[in-house]
């Protein structure tokens, strides 16, 4: 597969909270001995508190605009990175076109079970703090899939597979997509 050169050459995680986004960015940077980020501990290093902290003191629309200037600085940046991105930056139109020109984007897709059996009892999320939150999840998810799905250059369905096939998924592309005619026949 070619490289596509309008993009930069990161690699970037997307995927709805908890379908593995920090953990196998962590293996990813590991096994690809990359320097791996996290958009979301990039603005609490900033903002010098929780997402959490955020939401509550300042609302949703000014960590979004956070996620955006984020954005635009990985866009603008130059090198090679993971990021993983937050569960909703994908959302934004906006965003959209700017995540795909940051990188080779590769959404964790997850089923909504999966994410409430990881994430019950989980008081990080603020979106995820309400009488139902399987409720919540499924109809975050319906809404998202589309946005994460354009974005993706490739999707990998996690729910059935060990954090090291996800990975493996990930590197085998990230090579292919590496290869041109001349050197990888
Ligand atoms: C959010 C996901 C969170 C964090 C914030 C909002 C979302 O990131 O950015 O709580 O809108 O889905 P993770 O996906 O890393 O949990």
């Amino acid at each position: 597969m070619a490289k596509d050169n309008s993009k930069n050459n990161n690699i970037i995680l997307i995927g709805f909270m908890g379908s593995g986004k920090t953990s196998i960015g962590l293996k990813l940077s590991y096994k690809l001995q990359l320097a791996v980020e996290d958009t979301d501990k990039i603005i609490e290093a900033r903002e010098n508190t929780t997402i959490s902290e955020i939401f509550a003191a300042k609302g949703e629309g000014y960590f979004r605009k956070l996620e955006l200037e984020v954005l635009y600085e990985i866009k603008n940046s130059s090198g090679r990175k993971i990021y993983s991105l937050g569960g909703g930056t994908p959302v934004q139109l906006q965003n959209q076109s700017i995540i795909c020109k940051c990188g080779t984007v590769i959404y964790l897709r997850a089923k909504p079970e999966t994410i409430y059996d990881r994430l019950k009892g989980d008081t990080t999320r603020p979106l995820l703090q309400c009488d139902d939150p399987l409720a919540k999840i499924r109809d975050l998810i319906s809404k998202r899939s589309p946005a994460y799905e354009r974005c993706a250059d490739l999707i990998v369905d996690v729910d059935e597979l060990e954090q090291s096939e996800i990975v493996d998924a990930i590197v085998n592309y990230i090579n292919g997509e590496n290869c041109n005619e001349d050197t990888c026949n």
